[in-house]
């Protein structure tokens, strides 16, 4: 397994493109292999997890070329897909299990899903449970919770349906369920999730709307094949986001990054933080709002996160708990319980490694509070196999008193190919060594 010694060091500097929206490219992929005609995808992220989704559409029958970086995908239409020949293991890829769910629902075949040792621990009942009330029939361990799940696609039939916990994972297997259902299905949430599913499907032209927080899809649309350019992803910006506060003398621009409403909530905690950061050049591109950033070493203080705000930060949450040991104060997160049931338990690891760092971290329930104005210590870090604890560490160990080494950093290609690259390009000497 790979390492990285980060040695401290900076500033970073300079302009760069970071790869595609892990979200949006899973999407793209699933929506063009069930629209009809051609789809194009540029800027898809090529990384362990949307590979894992291109590898589930192609044993459904979908041909799916590779062609000068862009993805082409030709697709089967609504009901084209056929069985798979085996089970499909998605990795480490809760998007892929949760939304493909959704999709399999309406098949007229059975297939199985199972993934790596976090997916078989994540709970996947949240999806199951209004699947089935559409007539999905799934099968699975722990009363039909927990992966291997088997779908048997069945006629399903519409629902209206309240989101019990703010997920847009949920939220868009439903939706992709609904295409399968005559009628209309409703999804109602009470907070805020990004609406990638949404945009999506209207964008490959299905009759969707939202009144207020319920969204509306008519079942059985003709979808049809679209060029799709991904915006950069907003959370792998914020590694480099909280990377340019917090290293002295910084100074970072990122183009092209996704700002959808349900994920921007970094830029805003980064602004009330007092971080110097400025969003420029907005714009709507395929159906979704994208925008360059740029951002600077700033001195922070602490601020206390919580409530309707928390959906919208969710991924970006262990880099801002990296930003909040360098603010004034202490910051407190709250309602955020949902981290637990992440790749790692977010919360416990996160409060794990950043003591293991020296600083001052108190474990909660639903958050953490974090002390800011700490000394960064020396250490050996660990990933648990997860991506974002993983790159949110590192970020630490840059502005650490001496070398941080992180253990078992495979997992970072999950979501951020070439990351430590990125961030050695940004600096006049390599910070980050892969060994
Ligand atoms: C995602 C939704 C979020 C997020 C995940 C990606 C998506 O999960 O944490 O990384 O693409 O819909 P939940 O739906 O479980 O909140």
């Amino acid at each position: 397994m790979k390492k990285y010694i980060i040695t401290p060091g900076g500033p970073l500097k300079g302009e760069i493109r970071i790869p595609g929206d892990k979200s949006i490219s899973h999407r793209a992929v699933m929506i063009g292999s069930i629209a009809e005609g051609e789809t194009i995808v540029e800027n898809f992220l090529i990384s362990e997890d949307c590979l894992r989704t291109v590898e589930c559409m192609r044993l459904m029958g979908t041909e799916i070329e590779f062609i000068d970086g862009n993805l082409k995908i030709k697709g089967k239409g609504l009901t084209g897909l056929s069985e798979p020949g085996n089970i499909r293991d998605v990795g480490n890829s809760g998007t892929t299990i949760r939304l493909l769910m959704g999709i399999l629902s309406g098949q007229s075949f059975k297939a199985t899903l199972t993934g790596d040792e976090s997916i078989r621990r994540r709970p996947m009942g949240r999806v199951v449970e209004p699947l089935k009330k559409m007539g999905a029939v799934i099968h699975g361990r722990q009363k039909d919770t927990l992966a291997p799940l088997t779908v048997i696609g069945s006629k399903l039939k519409p629902i209206d349906y309240v989101l019990p916990i703010p997920s847009a994972q949920v939220k868009g297997a439903i939706l992709l369920a609904g295409l399968y259902a005559d009628g209309e299905t409703s999804v109602v949430e009470r907070e805020f999730t990004r609406d990638h599913t949404e945009r999506m499907l209207e964008y490959f032209g299905a009759e969707i709307r939202r009144i207020d927080s319920k969204i509306i899809l008519k079942g059985r649309p003709k979808l049809r094949g679209q060029r799709v350019n991904v915006p950069s992803d907003i959370s792998s910006a914020s590694y480099l986001l909280v990377a340019g506060t917090i290293v002295p003398d910084s100074e970072i621009t990122l183009r092209d990054i996704g700002v959808n409403p349900g994920r921007t909530g970094i830029i805003e905690v980064i602004h009330r933080m007092g971080g110097n950061l400025e969003v420029m050049n907005e714009r709507i591109v395929s159906n979704e709002p994208m925008a360059d950033i740029k951002v600077k070493f700033s001195r922070l203080k602490a601020v206390e996160l919580r409530g309707s705000l928390i959906p919208r930060i969710i991924d970006e949450i262990p880099a801002i708990a990296v930003a909040a040991t360098q603010a004034i104060g202490k910051t407190v997160i709250k309602d955020a319980e949902e981290l637990r049931l992440k790749e790692s338990d977010r919360i416990n690891t996160m409060v794990k490694e950043l003591t293991r760092l020296g600083v001052k971290v108190e474990e909660l329930k639903d958050g953490m509070i974090i002390n800011g104005g700490a000394k960064l210590k020396s250490a050996v870090s660990r990933s648990y196999g997860d991506h974002r604890i993983a790159m949110a560490v590192t970020i630490a160990g840059l502005i650490a008193e001496g070398r941080v080494v992180m253990e078992n950093v495979d997992c970072v290609d999950t979501s951020f190919p070439h990351f430590a690259d990125t961030i050695n390009k940004l600096s006049s000497k390599p910070l980050i060594e892969i060994i």
